[in-house]
């Protein structure tokens, strides 16, 4: 299959992870060489190589936000996939700036100066990019919303609406073309990392793109994560018996797309030249209301669905967030995975795991402690 393939052997950052693992085995199982770079920190990791990293890919502990170990890390490959990222939303707001855009400008150091022969990058950035996002009223039209206010939230008036006629206005899907305002730092970053990407990869003629993913599912995802999210949550309120929990009132739209829909999108922009120096939303393209997701995840489970809302909010959290997902299908790519399949999939590889409470509890105790999650 390679031989048509203008690359032999990738540099996956971040390939440890939950994408990055899923990036490799479709890059091997389409007869590239790859290597790994992942640093094993948490909360992904506890320091060990876990056993879903396929071992025919070869593997070195590194960190992005080094640059001996980029060095290390490029000898001999000819392209790089940039997965690795500090995610979620902490208080140590530099780390985003110091991982997610200083990596990237670490690797074009050495490419420019040392003379790194990489050919292409392709950079995992998120639908975060977007902030809050565009939102039609039917009588006003359509514009760019403003986060909701605290008082608004307090008073649990979760929805958008119109400025001039208060009523409730329905989200837009999100285009590559929309105006980007993200809401949080590592939104911020990710947009950064891309207009880096794209600045240097156009000086230096090294094809670049970036990915936006919409909210990614399916095994191997990290439950240590502060947001691994809904589905996470959802599976150990399953698991340990206890009512689904979910917050505001369920009814926030999301994209929820498969981790193989995802690797494999890696794979159609890598081998084709139309993408280079493009951004690409990669979704499912169907808006999904998180009390549907519950609802999927009860059905899985055998168990009866009687969500509890817990009038909880996220801070820098969109109301409701799809994506528009045409311009990837342009170049062939398509979902082949329902959200059913990506419930299934992840609870029948969380399950192994016995009871993740303890997790979901940390994860959320410091959420509120540190003023991210609000009960309002
Ligand atoms: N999961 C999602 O829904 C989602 C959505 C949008 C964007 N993304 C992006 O996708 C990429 C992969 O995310 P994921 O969900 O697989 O997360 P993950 O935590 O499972 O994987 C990230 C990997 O990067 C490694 N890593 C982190 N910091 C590193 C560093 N400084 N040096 C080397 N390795 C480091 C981690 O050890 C981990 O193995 C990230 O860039 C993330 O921002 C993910």
């Amino acid at each position: 299959m390679v031989e048509n393939n203008t690359f032999k052997k990738i540099l996956v950052t971040g390939g440890a992870g939950f994408i990055g693992s899923h990036v490799v085995d479709e890059l091997l199982s389409s007869g590239y060489s790859v290597r790994v770079m992942d640093n094993l920190g948490s909360p992904t990791h506890d320091g060990t190589i876990p056993e879903w990293l396929a071992k025919k890919a070869e593997f070195i502990k590194g960190d992005v936000r080094n640059k001996d170990d980029w060095r290390r890390a490029l000898e001999g490959v000819d392209s790089v996939i940039h997965l690795a990222a500090y995610m979620d939303f902490h208080l140590d707001f530099s780390d985003y700036i110091r991982t997610n855009i200083e990596s990237v400008a670490l690797l074009f150091e050495l490419i420019v100066v040392e003379k790194f022969p990489i050919k292409k990058i392709v950079m995992a950035s998120s639908q975060s990019v977007y902030g809050e996002g565009q939102y039609v009223c039917v009588t006003h039209g359509t514009g760019y919303y403003a986060p909701r206010t605290e008082e608004q939230l307090a008073r649990h008036e979760w929805e958008q609406v119109c400025p001039v006629c208060r009523m409730t206005v329905e989200s837009v899907a999100e285009k590559e073309t929309d105006q980007l305002k993200p809401l949080i730092p590592y939104g911020i970053s990710k947009l950064s990392a891309e207009q880096l990407l794209f600045a240097l990869g156009k000086l230096y003629n090294v094809p670049s793109v970036a990915l936006r993913f919409s909210i990614v599912l399916g095994p191997r995802q990290s439950f240590r994560h502060y947001y691994s999210g809904a589905l996470r949550s959802f599976a150990v309120n399953v698991l340990s018996d206890e009512p689904i929990q979910m917050n505001e009132d369920g009814r926030q739209i999301r994209d929820f797309v498969h981790v193989k829909d995802v690797a494999r999108a890696h794979l159609t922009v890598l081998n084709d030249p139309r993408a280079n120096f493009e951004s690409f939303n990669v979704g499912i393209g169907i808006g999904t209301r998180v009390l549907e997701l519950g609802k999927l995840v009860a059905e899985d489970a055998s168990v009866p669905f009687n969500p509890l809302l817990n009038n909880r909010y996220r801070v820098g959290g969109a109301r409701h967030s799809l994506m528009d997902i045409d311009k990837l299908k342009r170049l062939g790519w398509e979902p082949l995975y329902s959200l059913s399949d990506a419930v299934h999939d992840y609870l029948e590889w969380v399950r192994q795991f016995g009871d993740l409470s303890q997790y979901l509890k940390k994860t959320e105790d410091q959420m509120r402690e540190q003023g991210i999650q609000k009960t309002f």
